[in-house]
C-alpha cells in the first residue's frame, strides 16, 4: 500500500536503495529510545555497526515515509507487531510518524484482529505517541532482546495492544 497523507507525507515499501537512509534514523533514535532505560549489556550489542547489519534484513518488512524526497521515518511489521518505528529528528511533530503507524495497523488489520508491540517503559514520548493513536498499556513484561553472540537479554517494556482488524 502506498499513499499520500497528512502534510505532505508519502508512505511506500521501503527498498534497498532505502538502506542507508533508515540507518541514519535507527541508530541515533534507538540510543535515544534506550540509553539509559535498558539494561547497560544491551548497549554492547546495539553498535552503530550492528544495527547498520540489521538493517538489510529488515527492508522487506519495512515501510519508509518520505517528505519531499527526504525520508523522514520507517516503520517495520512482524506479523501482528509493530517491530519498529522511528522518525528522524528533524521530522518530529510533522505527522509522519501518525502515518506510517496507521499503514502498520491497516496491514496487520488485513490478517489480524490486534496488533501488539513492545515499549521501553521509560520511553515516555512514545508511549504518549501510541496512547493518542488508540493504543492501551496492556502492563509490563520482559521483552527478550537478541544480542549479537545469539543469546537474548529480558529488558522491561510495556506492552501496548490496539484492535486493528479491518470492517
Ligand atoms: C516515537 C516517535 C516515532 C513518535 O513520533 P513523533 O513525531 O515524536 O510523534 P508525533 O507526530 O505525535 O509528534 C508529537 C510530538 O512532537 C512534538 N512536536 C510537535 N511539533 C514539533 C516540531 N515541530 N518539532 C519537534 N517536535 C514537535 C510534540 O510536542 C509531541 O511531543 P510530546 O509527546 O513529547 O509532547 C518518535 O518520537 C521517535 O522516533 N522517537 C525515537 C524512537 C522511538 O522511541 N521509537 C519508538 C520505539 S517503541
Amino acid at each position: 500500500m502506498t499513499g499520500a497523507g497528512g502534510g505532505g507525507v508519502r508512505v511506500r515499501p521501503a527498498t534497498a536503495d532505502d538502506e542507508e537512509a533508515i540507518a541514519a534514523i535507527w541508530v541515533p533514535g534507538w540510543r535515544e529510545a534506550h540509553e539509559g532505560r535498558v539494561p547497560d549489556e544491551l548497549l554492547e550489542h546495539r553498535s552503530a555497526e550492528d544495527l547498520r547489519r540489521r538493517v538489510a534484513s529488515m527492508i522487506e518488512a519495512a515501510t519508509v515515509a518520505e517528505i519531499g524526497r527526504t525520508v523522514a521515518g520507517f516503520v517495520v511489521v512482524r506479523d501482528d507487531c509493530v517491530d519498529q518505528m522511528y522518525v528522524g529528528g528533524d521530522h518530529r511533530g510533522t505527522g509522519a510518524a501518525g502515518e506510517l503507524l496507521s499503514h502498520a495497523e491497516a496491514g496487520i488489520g488485513e490478517r489480524h484482529d490486534r496488533a501488539w508491540l513492545a515499549v521501553v517503559a521509560g520511553n515516555d514520548r512514545a508511549r504518549r505517541f501510541y496512547e493518542r493513536h488508540g493504543w492501551r498499556d496492556e502492563g509490563p513484561f520482559d521483552h527478550l532482546t537478541w544480542t549479537t553472540d545469539g543469546r537474548t537479554i529480558p529488558v522491561p517494556c510495556r506492552r501496548y495492544e490496539k484492535a486493528v482488524r479491518a470492517s
